[in-house]
């Protein structure tokens, strides 16, 4: 296949894929897989870096991130589905190149501030190093291009950083990859903040009809709106932003704003519709996610074979890597 070049992204199996995550990263990467030869990583040792010490839910939830990743169209055919923590190369580069950064450069990566201030206790080097990691990820498969979020931008510049670091003190060796950002606003939560499955305000894309509609029925709207004949706003308002992001009649959503702006429509009416349009939209990805989580062994083989199929190509560069700083180039066994 001739193709634009060479993806990799990933998500941690941090539990269920939500809405959020399909009109945010999922729908790009299924059609990133038409031009892009791509590896899509499921970084476990990634949530290693904020959940060591409760690790028995990850193994559960990379059969759900697994299980959603196909249903909205991961194609297994096309792109290779790796596990992180079964190929060693991951860990290995990111010592590698861990040499290459100065811990206070890696101290003023955003992500790092926050987190290190959230957790109630002391970073572990190994959350320091989350962006390291990261990057091996990607240098790991010579990736060229990084589908990402914006908040994901500070670790890919790290990336670029260390890539050309290496290239320069032993010998041209990595592309700087090249992040594309999705051109899709972030979905926001359902009351209203940041979308994230820990504050409950996420719709999964496993979640039943009824779920669903019981979500949307307690929707953030505009609070300032009393009566259902007061008039409303639609601007930053969760509901209408659904609907711009779910409901496929246009016209009908244009209508809704302009009776909502009047005072002429409630906000039990919209929600209602929107839980229709949601559970639409969502019942073909439920429906393939049934017959596929209902077959786990099938699962297993694909993550097995994406992750078989990109072994020689981490193995490969790791000997050029290690070739190339000069480390005891005599005694490699294979
Ligand atoms: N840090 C990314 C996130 O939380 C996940 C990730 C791990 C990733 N390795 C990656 C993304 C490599 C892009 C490339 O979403």
């Amino acid at each position: 296949m001739e193709t634009k070049g060479r993806i990799l992204t990933g998500h941690r199996p941090t539990g269920p894929r939500h809405i959020g995550h399909l009109v945010g990263t999922l729908e790009n990467w299924v059609r990133l897989q038409d031009s892009f030869e791509c590896y899509f990583l499921i970084a476990d040792l990634h949530v290693l870096t904020t959940d060591f010490e409760h690790p028995e839910r990850i193994g559960g939830n990379v059969i759900e991130v697994l299980a959603d990743w196909l249903a909205v169209g991961i194609d297994p055919q096309r792109a290779r589905i790796v596990l992180q923590s079964a190929i060693p190369g991951h860990a290995e580069l990111s010592l590698l190149l861990g040499m290459l950064v100065t811990v206070a450069r890696l101290t003023r990566v955003p992500a790092y501030k926050e987190q290190a201030q959230a957790l109630h206790i002391r970073p572990s080097l190994g959350l320091l190093s989350y962006p390291v990691l990261q990057s091996a990820d990607i240098l790991l498969y010579m990736a060229d291009t990084v589908p990402v979020g914006e908040d994901q931008l500070p670790h890919l510049e790290l990336s670029r950083e260390l890539a050309r670091r290496f290239n320069q003190l032993y010998a041209p060796t990595f592309p700087e990859p090249q992040g594309l950002l999705s051109t899709t606003p972030r979905l926001i939560g359902t009351d209203n903040r940041t979308m994230h499955t820990s504050y409950g305000n996420t719709i999964a894309l496993r979640d039943t009809p009824e779920e669903t509609t019981l979500k949307v029925m307690n929707m953030y709207t505009d609070p300032t709106r009393i009566h259902a004949n007061d008039p409303g706003h639609v601007e930053g308002n969760p509901v209408f932003e659904y609907h711009d992001a779910f409901n496929p009649n246009k016209e009908e959503v244009e209508e809704y704003k302009l009776r909502y702006r009047n005072g002429k429509i409630g906000d039990v009416e919209l929600k209602r519709r929107l839980a229709h349009v949601i559970n639409e939209y969502l019942m073909p990805i439920r429906q393939r996610r049934a017959e596929i989580i209902a077959r786990p062994s099938d699962l297993m083989d694909i993550l097995q074979a994406g992750t078989q199929a990109a072994r020689p190509v981490a193995q490969a560069t790791m000997e050029t890597v290690k070739t190339k700083i000069g480390l005891n180039p005599a005694i490699q066994v294979s």
